[in-house]
């Protein structure tokens, strides 16, 4: 039993860093728009798709997490898209947002980059307005494609980059070293984005160690491997380098058998800058509080834990200090 009920954590006001845009399209509105769209679905019905969404691994998910991005076409689909997540951000109360698209599942498919990007970006900035969600955009690379197409997507944002802060690198990870992209992160870098990568999710600790020293990332995420190299643990503790952890996505693709075994309140304990994320809400059975939630149910965690959980990823997050301080504020005045 933990301290902490499922609204107190619901009202925490919490922030989010690592969640795949198309990893919130639920399976309501992938039908509503596979029907806009005209795009047949290999599934009948809601219940079907849900029933599909059992994995083994990364691989498993990312098959069908592809197949279901296939839906979106236009912009106002990116619009929705977007909208959905951060109007269910809102009932979660959280106040601000990271996340990650991935242009090159749609660029591949022949949408234009700007059609993607004018999407997400329009709901972005209603939700600062409307919603209160302030927000920084992530653009991906997918690590299964090569280097020059990486390249390519890099040259198609450069007349969007004031709409970017950061890259990052997703897709599968075994077999598909982070040096691989060594030099377009260093364009990125140059073209003054700041930088960060899924690391040691299935893949080994070497890769956070890549990670750091090769792509020079301010987080990782993650990078629950890292336990395996206590040099590394030492490192990411010293440094104060935030990992972006996912629990019930963790345990959903099997990286840990059950959330019981999860480490991350251990790395807490630690003095490791770990966060709390969703990763894809919709395939993994839960958004921030739900993801809250199984870490109390599993892992008793205490207020306190809930809080400073929060407050790394104030800390970690790509805004100002003036946006930090108020999101402090706004958590403190909150929890007493
Ligand atoms: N793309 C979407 N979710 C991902 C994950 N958990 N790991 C790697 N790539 C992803
Ligand atoms: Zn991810």
């Amino acid at each position: 039993m933990s301290e902490v009920t499922g609204s107190w954590l619901n009202d925490l006001p919490k922030v989010e860093l690592h969640l795949h845009l198309e990893g919130s399209l639920e399976p309501e509105l992938m039908f509503k728009l596979a029907q806009r769209n005209n795009i047949k679905l290999p599934f009948d019905s809601v219940e079907q798709i849900q029933e599909a969404y059992i994995f083994n691994n990364l691989q498993d998910f990312l098959d069908i997490y592809y197949q279901g991005a296939n839906v979106l076409q236009h912009e106002q689909d990116f619009y929705d898209l977007t909208w959905a997540y951060l109007e269910k951000c809102h009932s979660q109360n959280v106040i601000h947002v990271e996340p990650f698209f991935d242009p090159q599942t749609h660029t591949d498919r022949g949408i234009e980059f700007s059609v993607v990007i004018k999407g997400i970006t329009r709901a972005l900035n209603d939700a600062q307005k409307q919603l209160d969600i302030s927000s920084q955009l992530i653009m991906c690379f997918l690590r299964h494609l090569s280097e020059d197409a990486a390249f390519d997507t890099l040259t198609q944002a450069v007349p969007f980059i004031d709409k970017i802060k950061a890259v990052g690198l997703d897709s599968s990870e075994q077999g598909h070293p982070p040096e691989k992209f060594s030099r377009v992160y260093k364009k990125a870098r140059e073209l003054g984005l700041l930088t960060v990568a899924h690391a040691g999710e299935e893949g080994p600790a070497d890769y956070i160690w890549t990670v750091i020293n090769d792509l020079k990332v301010s987080r990782i995420d993650h990078g629950v491997r890292a336990v395996d190299d206590s040099a590394l643990m030492l490192y990411l503790k010293k440094n104060s380098i935030p990992l972006t952890v996912c629990p019930l996505s963790n345990t959903r693709l099997k990286v840990f058998d059950n959330m019981s075994e999860h480490n991350i309140l251990v790395m807490l304990e630690q003095g490791i800058c770990v966060t709390v994320n969703s990763d894809d809400p919709a395939y993994f059975g839960g958004y921030m509080t739900e993801n809250f939630i199984a870490l109390a149910d599993s892992l008793s965690l205490t207020k306190n834990q809930a809080i400073q959980l929060v407050l790394n990823s104030i800390e970690a997050s790509f805004v100002d200090d003036i946006r930090k301080a108020e999101m402090r504020n706004l958590l403190e005045s909150r929890i007493n």
